[in-house]
């Protein structure tokens, strides 16, 4: 009887060990991410969702999840709102906010409401101040005098 016993502890824990070592739907890359041996990360992107990521504890992937609709972005290590996050794994790329053209500032209030005859551009406030902003000196009266 005691030796059927210590028999079905030995079973139980032959049946344990599996159990704690393989994850259930994680994906190989980041095991190999988290493994100490291999990747040695402290995190682990999710290639399937932007929306979360993984945590290496001792080696090993905890699934975590990024709280709203905000994205794991693996170059900050932290979930970003969206307009700054940017998560290759999964192909996410933050909305660009489109840069100014500076050709077409005419009468535009501004700090580029002026165009210098160099092509460059200074201030309005700053025309007439007595100060050469810009690198040709065509902000200044001076420099229309024939
Ligand atoms: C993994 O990284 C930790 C912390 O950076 C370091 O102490 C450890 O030596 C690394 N392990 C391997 C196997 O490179
Ligand atoms: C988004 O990025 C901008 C520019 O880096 C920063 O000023 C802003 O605080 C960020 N927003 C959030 C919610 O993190």
């Amino acid at each position: 009887m005691r030796s059927f016993l210590i028999l079905a502890v030995c079973v139980a824990a032959a049946v344990a060990i599996p159990l704690r070592s393989k994850r259930f739907g994680t994906p190989i890359e980041v095991e190999d991410a988290c493994n100490p041996n291999l990747g040695n990360q402290t995190f682990a992107d999710d290639p399937n969702d932007c929306g979360s990521f993984y945590i290496c504890k001792h080696g090993w992937p905890v699934s975590m999840r990024c709280p709203g609709d905000s994205i794991w972005t693996p170059e900050t290590e932290r979930c970003e709102v969206p307009h700054n996050a940017t998560n290759e794994a999964c192909g996410f790329v933050a909305p660009t906010t489109e840069s100014p053209d500076l050709g077409n500032l005419e009468g535009y209030p501004g700090p580029c409401s002026y165009e210098c005859d160099d092509g460059g551009c200074v201030g309005l406030n700053q025309v007439c101040d007595g100060v050469a902003n810009c690198e040709d000196g065509t902000d200044e009266p001076e420099e229309y005098i024939y």
